[in-house]
């Protein structure tokens, strides 16, 4: 299949694995790659740039094909070395880096500079124009149904991707949702380019996380996510645990009072306790609706494959067969 996306970053299916703390490693975004899709690295998961050049350098090892890195920018009082992580991309020759959280602008032109291209995760058609305007190359359109972030505005991608069909210049992907053909099939239709998954690839073999999480994924439906901390206006989308509900009781009980202090214990450094250890309650993880799609842990490739040809009998059988 041929769409901007492919294109635009020289892959053969227009399906890409955003990044994610602590699960976006490089035997992940390697696996993505060598099946066709574009995986990710998530940049920030490497404590300092020297690490993240490794972790390049490991998935440069595993694979020839094009490969990205995540840069989240995040509310954070003590900002990240954003620069020397850009240096370390820079000097491992990736050459797509998708951003997220706030605006990239401080950092497009060493981007552009290093003739990287530049694909900005947004869950607003504003914020998506806002990219375009600064000369990002395409955007990763998150819905309200998303694992994560979801931002504040609560627009499902059943109307948030027409909508930025009906303003973007640029190419984008749907973000959110998204687990097989029919997912792939109907963001086509709505106007996107392709499709970013988060929770569908963590239930993949080659995702470098405890089986524990990975189980989680494929026994929840879509009822068992949450959103916290709105209040702090940091919404995320996580799977229900012990944790969450413990995190859930003090937003109802310190209202608008809440502040990040209250929830440190459910939401600081919890990611490799659940990511690595497998312990399921150790804090509150992010996990999109889509869990409710997925059942079972196939390869990448399989995941893909699958994907691939369910779209192409969806299209060709099912939508043609309807036109009689
Ligand atoms: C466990 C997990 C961790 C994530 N971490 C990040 C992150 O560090 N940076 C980021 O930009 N997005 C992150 N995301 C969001 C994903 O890249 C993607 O946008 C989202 O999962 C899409 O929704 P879906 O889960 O319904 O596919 C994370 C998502 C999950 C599930």
């Amino acid at each position: 299949m041929k769409t901007r996306i492919t294109e635009l970053f020289g892959i053969k299916h227009p399906i890409i694995q955003g990044g994610m703390h602590y699960v976006g490693f490089a035997e992940l975004a390697a696996a993505v790659s060598n099946a066709g899709g574009l995986g990710i690295i998530t940049g920030l998961t490497q404590k300092t740039p020297a690490d993240l050049a490794l972790e390049i350098a490991r998935c440069r090892e595993m694979t020839q094909k094009p490969f990205g890195v995540n840069l989240t920018f995040l509310p954070a009082i003590a900002s990240p070395d954003y620069p020397g992580y850009i240096n370390a991309i820079i000097d491992g020759g990736v050459n797509i880096v998708e951003t997220a959280g706030r605006n990239p602008e401080p950092y497009l032109p060493q981007l552009k500079d290093a003739g990287i291209k530049v694909i900005h995760k947004c869950t607003s058609v504003r914020h998506a124009l806002k990219a375009e305007s600064i000369g990002c190359d395409a955007v990763s359109v998150d819905g309200f149904e998303c694992g994560g972030h979801p931002g504040e505005d609560d627009i499902p991608n059943m109307i948030l991707l027409p909508r930025a069909a009906e303003e973007l210049k640029i190419p984008f992907v749907a973000s959110g949702g998204q687990a097989d053909g029919r997912s792939l099939v109907a963001s086509l239709s709505l106007g996107a380019d392709g499709i970013n998954m988060g929770t569908r690839f963590i239930a993949t073999q080659e995702a470098p996380v405890h089986e524990n999480v990975k189980k989680a994924i494929v026994g929840a439906t879509e009822l068992d996510t949450r959103l916290i901390m709105r209040p702090l206006r940091n919404t995320e989308r996580v799977l229900h645990n012990a944790a969450v509900e413990r995190l859930i009781e003090k937003e109802k009980r310190l209202g608008d009072n809440l502040k990040f202090e209250d929830i440190f214990g459910e939401v600081a450094g919890v990611y490799p306790k659940i990511m690595a250890e497998g312990d399921m309650d150790a804090g509150a993880w992010s996990c999109g609706m889509v869990a409710g799609l997925i059942h079972d842990i196939p390869t990448c490739k399989e995941l893909i494959d699958r994907i691939m040809a369910e779209a192409e009998a969806i299209i060709r059988k099912r939508l043609i067969g309807l036109l009689g």
